[in-house]
């Protein structure tokens, strides 16, 4: 039987994807009753700007006051769009103590300080919930939260900024540079106007914090991620990768170590061969690789990005926040008991691609070769090209410690011989 009592929720924060949960909370209203067992309506959305005209969202809703609106004892819900650490946080920590749950998209405060979020909601029998907050529309957060709660996940590997997939994908079609790549994505409204967060890997690696510490049942802060962005990829390097039979893309990488004993994050352009099923995401899609002991390999595919999409993920946890409410139950909580650590990316084995300018003389090939030796790292290719003195060495390595490719690297560039390392690359996805 539906029960008569609405639930509340306050809304805070109205842009982008505040306007369309409005909306679609509105347009939807009857639906999510249903689907709750209780109506659902809206007690407050809080913005910075009063006078902006939003389309659909009642006017009469509309406060300032989002610290009161968060504490407003009435509310079962809070939604929080708004971002950035402060003032998130600060109205999240006064929601839950205030008995309500909270649904986040806010990747960069879980990152930062999830645990004082989950320590909150534990203490005040909240729900915590932030589908939103990893590749918006497409499932990730309860898929490992929930659907894989009795699997053991050793690796999760994908593509989570859409912004940097297109403008990765640009410059493979169209043989663009960075830059006329990048305006292109910000004509077209993928990349914000301060693209920082997006091209250097910041909100990438917020994502992998998130997903790793799901994954492993550990905590993996956005500090514990190593995180190099796209901003000096050529498009030589994407010309490159593509004479390899491969594509370049931004990866967020998290592993469990072979002995089980430590986990990895990790965020980075690499080369993946042209038959990965990564390769063609396309455009400012998304997707991400999920393996496990008895599920196997699982891919979630899809926008990760955009109003819509982020409200609909923001709506599947609304319904599900309410249910709780509805029926006196709690979702999961935090599930960080293996406590493993984070290892630096110097142990992370992988493969490099490095392009060198060399004297084309007798020796030089194996002066160069001596150097892969002397740090233990085994050649898999090599390619010249050029001519008239001038030549390019392409080495690709087999698997080895980051630490020693990143020590061999340097080694090189001290070769008088070796007039400059014009580009490396990781190879993922063999
Ligand atoms: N700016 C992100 C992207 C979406 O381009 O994927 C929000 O995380």
């Amino acid at each position: 039987m539906m029960r008569t009592r609405p639930l509340k929720v306050a809304l805070l924060g109205c842009g982008v994807v505040g306007s369309e949960v409005a909306r679609i909370m509105t347009t939807h209203a009857e639906d999510l009753a249903a689907r709750i067992g209780a109506p659902v309506e809206l007690a407050g959305i809080a913005v910075r700007r009063p006078d902006r005209v939003r389309e659909g969202v009642d006017p009469a809703l509309v406060t300032t006051d989002a610290a009161g609106l968060a504490a407003r004892e009435d509310v079962d819900v809070v939604v929080e769009v708004i971002g950035g650490i402060e003032p998130a946080r600060g109205l999240i920590t006064r929601a839950f103590e205030n008995g309500a749950s909270v649904v986040t998209a806010n990747k960069a405060l879980l990152a930062e300080d999830g645990p004082t979020l989950h320590e909150a909601a534990e203490k005040h029998g909240g729900d915590l919930f932030y589908e939103a907050a990893v590749a918006a529309a497409i499932p990730l957060v309860r898929p490992l939260r929930e659907s894989l709660a009795g699997d053991k996940v050793n690796r999760v590997l994908g593509i989570v900024n859409g912004t940097t997939n297109f403008i990765l994908d640009r410059m493979e079609s169209t043989g663009a540079g960075y830059g006329e790549a990048l305006d292109e994505a910000m004509a077209l409204g993928y990349a914000e106007a301060d693209p920082t967060a997006d091209v250097e890997g910041f909100d990438a690696a917020a994502k992998a914090a998130i997903l790793a510490g799901l994954a492993f049942h550990t905590r993996v802060r956005l500090d514990d991620v190593h995180r190099e962005g796209l901003t000096e990829i050529t498009a030589g390097d994407i010309a490159s990768a593509k004479r390899m039979g491969c594509t370049v893309k931004l990866l967020a990488i998290c592993e469990r170590s072979a002995d089980g004993r430590s986990v990895t994050a990790r965020v980075h352009p690499a080369m993946i061969p042209l038959s990965h099923p990564l390769a063609s995401v396309r455009e400012a899609y998304n997707a991400v690789f999920v393996e496990s002991d008895a599920a196997g390999q699982l891919m979630f595919y899809g926008p990760g990005a955009g109003g819509s999409p982020t409200a609909s993920a923001v709506l599947g946890d609304l319904v599900a926040a309410c249910r709780n409410k509805v029926n006196g139950a709690r979702g999961p909580g935090e599930s960080a008991y293996t406590q493993l650590p984070v290892s630096p990316m110097g142990d992370v084995v992988t493969r490099y691609h490095i392009s060198l300018d060399v004297a084309d003389k007798p020796g030089v090939l194996a002066q160069v070769a001596t150097v892969f030796a002397e740090h233990d790292v085994s050649i898999d290719t090599v390619r010249q090209q050029g001519k008239d003195g001038e030549a390019w060495l392409v080495v690709v390595t087999h698997r080895a410690p980051d630490a020693a490719l990143t020590a061999t690297v340097e080694a090189l560039r001290n070769l008088d011989t070796v007039r400059g390392v014009a580009s490396i690359m990781r190879v993922e996805g063999e």
